[in-house]
């Protein structure tokens, strides 16, 4: 059969948790700006479903919904440009996931890392949606017939299940329908660690606010938390192997080369020698210059909610033509009756 050439489509999402942090930004969402401003038709979801998988405040889910998209429209994402909803206001994610259920094997969730991490010690307690979760991921994706997808390392392993559900789809009905997805895990801040543990990752979920910067942090929060962040002693390098075996400056380092748009090296050629109480007072002068005014304008739409519900909805209509028929072709192909 004559392989079929997809057109490119970008689609990422973020779930609606906590405050979005400086991880969160530098990893997906600054990522998701440039993409939008590459040409690429791109869709980005804020997916409330997978939210659940763990237990979630309605009221708060709510709150967290609109914050992410105000995040992601103050960052830079123009809502007429991308396609920006949530996911469950667009059906066919779940109806599509539910296919993937009967596609998907035991063995293959079984070896996913996040949901170990998630359902912890009481594995018999955990939902049986975050069991499934990666499944409903790779629906998210494949509804779009989406080509490329950009997240952060932590996501691989899902994509890689999501490459393996396309693949034996496409094989077990004889089609060549559904893209095999290419991850896009690139740019310096694919892995941003926590302030407090440079081997931590920085997570929405950690206990300590002081280890991560949230993107609702205002300029003295912002400042505070870097300038009490983890160091060593030494002075900084003036290049990258001098690094080595010093998580906590490699991150900082990190986090100024993804804020100031250059390279690691690029950084430490300008600032090798230094020591950090000179280094951390100019990282958190970047930071602020960059992070500040997306948390004020975040706050200015948060100030609006109509306003941007009315956004997503938008958002869900765009996303809901794509997906409608994508869904309605996989229904076909599995063999499902459709009244015409
Ligand atoms: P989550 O907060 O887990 O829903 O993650 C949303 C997106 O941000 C995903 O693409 C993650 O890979 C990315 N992400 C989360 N934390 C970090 C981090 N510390 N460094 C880089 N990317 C991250
Ligand atoms: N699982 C992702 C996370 O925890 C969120 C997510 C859900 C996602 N569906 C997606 C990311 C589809 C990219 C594409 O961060």
């Amino acid at each position: 059969m004559a392989e079929v050439v997809h057109t490119p489509r970008v689609f990422s999402g973020i779930q609606p948790t906590n405050h979005l942090q400086l991880g969160n930004y530098l990893g997906a969402v600054k990522r998701f700006v440039e993409m939008q401003n590459s040409g690429i038709e791109t869709v980005y979801c804020i997916v409330d479903l997978h939210a659940i998988t763990v237990w979630q405040d309605p009221a708060d889910l709510r709150v967290a919904t609109r914050e992410l998209a105000a995040s992601y429209i103050a960052s830079g994402l123009d809502p007429e440009k991308s396609i920006l909803f949530n996911q469950s206001q667009v059906p066919a994610h779940t109806q599509l996931a539910w296919i993937f259920n009967c596609v998907a094997r035991m063995g293959w969730l079984n070896r996913m890392t996040q949901f170990k991490d998630k359902a912890g010690k009481n594995r018999e307690n955990a939902s049986t949606g975050l069991f499934v979760y990666p499944n409903l991921m790779a629906a998210d994706i494949l509804v779009y017939h989406a080509t490329h997808v950009p997240v952060g390392e932590d996501q691989k392993q899902h994509l890689e299940l999501t490459r393996d559900i396309a693949a034996k789809f496409n094989n077990d009905f004889g089609v060549d329908f559904f893209p095999i997805t290419e991850p896009v895990i690139e740019g310096v801040a694919t892995r941003v660690m926590s302030l407090r543990d440079g081997t931590k990752k920085m997570s929405k979920s950690d206990p300590s606010d002081m280890s991560r910067i949230n993107m609702t942090d205002d300029a003295d929060t912002i400042a505070k938390k870097i300038r009490k962040a983890k160091t060593d002693p030494d002075a900084l390098p003036s290049e990258a192997e001098g690094l080595e075996g010093r998580p906590e400056a490699r991150n900082l380092v990190n986090i100024y080369a993804a804020l100031a748009e250059t390279t690691m090296e690029s950084v430490l050629s300008d600032v090798g020698g230094k020591q950090f109480a000179e280094f951390k007072p100019m990282l958190a002068e970047l930071a602020v210059e960059k992070l500040a005014p997306i948390s004020l304008e975040m706050a200015r739409l948060m100030e609006a909610p109509d306003e941007i519900d009315r956004i997503l909805g938008r958002g869900a209509e765009r996303a809901n033509a794509i997906a409608q028929p994508i869904l309605e072709q996989t229904y076909d192909i599995v063999g499902m009756i459709r009244s015409r």
